[in-house]
C-alpha cells in the first residue's frame, strides 16, 4: 500500500484569462469582464485557504497589457485602486497578507498608493498571501535582476542568491500553474519561478471559474505528485 500522504499545495499560480471574452458573450461592456473577474479573484483567495493553500499568485496585468487600449488600461487600474481599499477591511479580519509584484514605476498615482496602503495594513495576515502580479513581465523580472547585482553578488552568484534578487524574493515557487481561457501557454509569467510547476489549462474563462473546477485541480495535483509525476 502506498502511503496516503496530503499533497496540497503550498503556492498556486494563476493566469487569469478570458475577462473580455467573457464579458462579450454575455453582451456586457469589458470592464465588467474585469469587475466580475476581481470578484472571482476574491472568492477564490477564500476557497484557496479553505483547502489549505499558503500562497497564491495571480497575473493581473502584464507588462504587455500596457499597449491595450488607453480606455481599457485606465479602466483596470481604477478598478485595481477601488477594489485595493474595498477589500482591506475583509482582507485584515479574514488574516488575508496581500502583496504586489511588477514594475512600479509604471502606474498610476493613486493605484500605487492603494497597493502600497493595502501591503502595509495586511502585512501581519497570517492565513494565505495574496501575491498579485501588476505591470509584471517574467523577462523584465530578470533583466532588472540582473541590473541589481553588486560585484560582490557577481562573484558569489548561485541560484539561491539570484532568486533573491527577483520581485518574488521570499515567496515560494508555484507548485502548479493554471491557465483559465483556453490558452495554453505561459506568456511571461514566473519565468523563473515555474521550472519545476504542473501545469493546468482550462477553457473556462477566469469570471466564470467556480470552486468546483479549483477542488478538481487540486485533487488532480495531488495524484500527479503521488505518482511521482514531479
Ligand atoms: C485577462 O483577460 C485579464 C486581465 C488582463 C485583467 C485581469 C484583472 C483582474 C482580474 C482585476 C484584478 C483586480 C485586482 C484587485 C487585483 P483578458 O482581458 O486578456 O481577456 P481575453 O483573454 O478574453 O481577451
Amino acid at each position: 500500500m502506498t502511503e496516503t500522504t496530503s499533497s496540497i499545495p503550498h503556492t498556486i499560480g494563476i493566469i487569469m484569462d478570458g475577462n473580455r471574452r467573457w464579458a462579450k458573450e454575455q453582451g456586457l461592456p469589458t470592464i465588467e469582464g474585469h469587475r466580475k473577474g476581481a470578484e472571482t479573484l476574491q472568492a477564490c483567495t477564500r476557497w484557496a485557504y479553505e483547502m489549505g493553500v499558503k500562497t497564491l499568485i495571480v497575473y493581473a496585468f502584464s507588462t504587455e497589457n500596457w499597449q491595450r487600449s488607453e480606455e481599457e488600461v485606465t479602466g483596470i487600474m481604477d478598478l485595481v485602486a477601488f477594489f485595493s481599499e474595498y477589500i482591506a477591511d475583509t482582507a485584515i479580519k479574514e488574516g488575508v497578507r496581500i502583496q504586489f509584484i511588477g514594475k512600479r514605476d509604471m502606474l498610476p498615482e493613486k493605484t500605487l498608493q492603494k497597493i502600497e496602503t493595502l501591503e502595509q495594513v495586511t502585512a501581519i495576515g497570517m492565513t494565505i498571501t495574496l501575491v498579485v502580479a501588476l505591470s509584471y513581465g517574467g523577462r523584465l523580472e530578470i533583466v532588472e535582476a540582473a541590473r541589481s547585482l553588486s560585484e560582490s553578488d557577481r562573484a558569489e552568484l548561485t541560484e539561491e542568491s539570484f532568486a533573491r534578487k527577483l520581485w518574488t524574493a521570499g515567496i515560494s515557487d508555484p507548485d502548479f500553474i493554471i491557465r483559465t481561457g483556453g490558452q495554453k501557454r505561459l506568456s511571461n509569467f514566473l519565468l523563473w519561478q515555474s521550472a519545476y510547476s504542473e501545469l493546468f489549462f482550462t477553457p473556462t474563462y477566469w469570471p466564470a471559474f467556480t470552486r468546483d473546477e479549483f477542488a478538481r485541480m487540486v485533487t488532480e495535483y495531488g495524484e500527479r505528485v503521488q505518482n511521482g509525476g514531479k
